[in-house]
């Protein structure tokens, strides 16, 4: 399939989207599955990460070949109370479709509110984040917290899917605690009030990220339900995504971890695989992005984390790693980024 000519326009700068310089992905002629009735081109996900699945990490991992993009969790209240940045989370680029907008919260009327509002940007979902475990979110009912209230996730569905005319996701986790798992039941009841795909991270709330992922309960879910499920957790390797399609015949893999530091495991290569060059590459594109999304000074304090997880793998003295991660403007920074390069090329 031919790349489309398309580009970013921020901060005045136009940034292609699509670089004939870059290792484009094919993506596969058919369609690997279809949310209602929109086709989704592969079976590899970035998964909604907050402070990593923003617009740049995105563009850049479905350039690779990731499938479809979902945004970091909004929250409702900042849509409703119109917070400074929020704008930035459901930003998207016209290359990005299949376009999510994750959203959280634990009233019902809210999210059907938020939903309403974010339906004029025009994305191609709204999904229900029912898997976030963080105390703040998940101890006041929201994220994984709504877990404990299937009926509440009964009207939320109900209500969103009448109310709303594109298709609306979950996001789970396995239960609340080892005592509650209620994934088959929660499966259910997307399914039985409209909701168009189930995505499944196999662990409960209480386990946080602790222990491995279930993957065996992913399977259950699959066979529980006709709409699409989405498997996640704990796949770190092209042989982990091979395996779990094996293990739970789900229609597409999630990548969260994972991708961070390797966005190239959406061509379906390990990190060790990739050669210094195309790091090095991959990195400036990722900077690139950032800069032209955020503007050079936040843009470069928000790629660090990138920065240092691309670097990971090689041997950088203590020194060097410091001044990389407290650069403060991107000159110096490609300046750094050149010098370790030039050692490891
Ligand atoms: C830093 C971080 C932020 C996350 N933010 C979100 C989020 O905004 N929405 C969501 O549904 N899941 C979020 N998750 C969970 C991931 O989407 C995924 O379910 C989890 O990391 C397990 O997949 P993995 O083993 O491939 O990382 C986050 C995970 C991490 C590590």
């Amino acid at each position: 399939m031919e790349a489309e000519a398309e580009t970013l326009e921020f901060s005045g700068k136009i940034i292609p989207l699509c670089r004939s310089d870059f290792s484009l992905n094919p993506m596969p002629d058919t369609p690997s599955f279809f949310i209602r009735s929109i086709p989704v081109y592969g079976d590899l996900i970035l998964s909604p990460m907050d402070g990593y699945s923003d617009l740049p990490f995105r563009a850049l991992c479905r350039e690779l070949g990731s499938a479809m993009s979902y945004t970091e969790f909004i929250n409702a209240i900042d849509i409703l109370g119109g917070h400074p940045h929020v704008h930035e989370k459901y930003s998207f680029l016209p290359a990005e479709r299949p376009m999510v907008f994750q959203i959280f919260d634990n009233e019902p009327e809210r999210l059907l509110e938020t939903a309403r509002r974010l339906r004029r940007f025009n994305p191609d979902i709204i999904d229900i984040n029912m898997g976030c475990s963080a105390k703040t979110v998940s101890g006041r009912g929201a994220g994984a917290g709504l877990l404990k209230t299937p009926l509440k996730i009964a009207r939320i569905f109900r209500r969103l899917t009448r109310e709303l005319d594109i298709p609306i996701t979950g996001k789970i986790r396995l239960g609340w605690d080892e005592a509650s798992k209620n994934y088959r039941l929660v499966a259910r009841i997307i399914e039985e009030e409209g909701g168009a795909l189930v995505a499944v991270h196999g662990r409960t709330k209480a386990q946080s990220y602790s222990g491995e992922a279930d993957w065996e309960a992913i399977a259950e879910v699959r066979r529980t339900v006709r709409i699409p499920v989405i498997g996640n957790g704990d796949v770190k390797t092209v042989a982990d995504i091979a395996r779990m399609k094996a293990h739970t015949c789900c229609d597409a893999v999630m990548i969260g971890r994972g991708a961070i530091g390797n966005p190239w495991i959406f061509t379906r290569l390990d990190r060790l695989q990739v050669p210094p060059e195309q790091v090095q590459q991959t990195l400036l594109r990722h900077l690139e992005l950032s800069l032209a999304f955020y503007g050079p000074q936040r843009g470069l304090v928000l790629f660090r984390k990138h920065a240092s997880r691309y670097l990971s793998p090689y041997p950088l003295t203590p020194e060097m790693r410091s001044l990389l991660l407290t650069a403060e403007q991107p000159e110096e920074f490609l300046l750094l980024v050149e010098q370790v390069f030039s050692r490891v090329i």
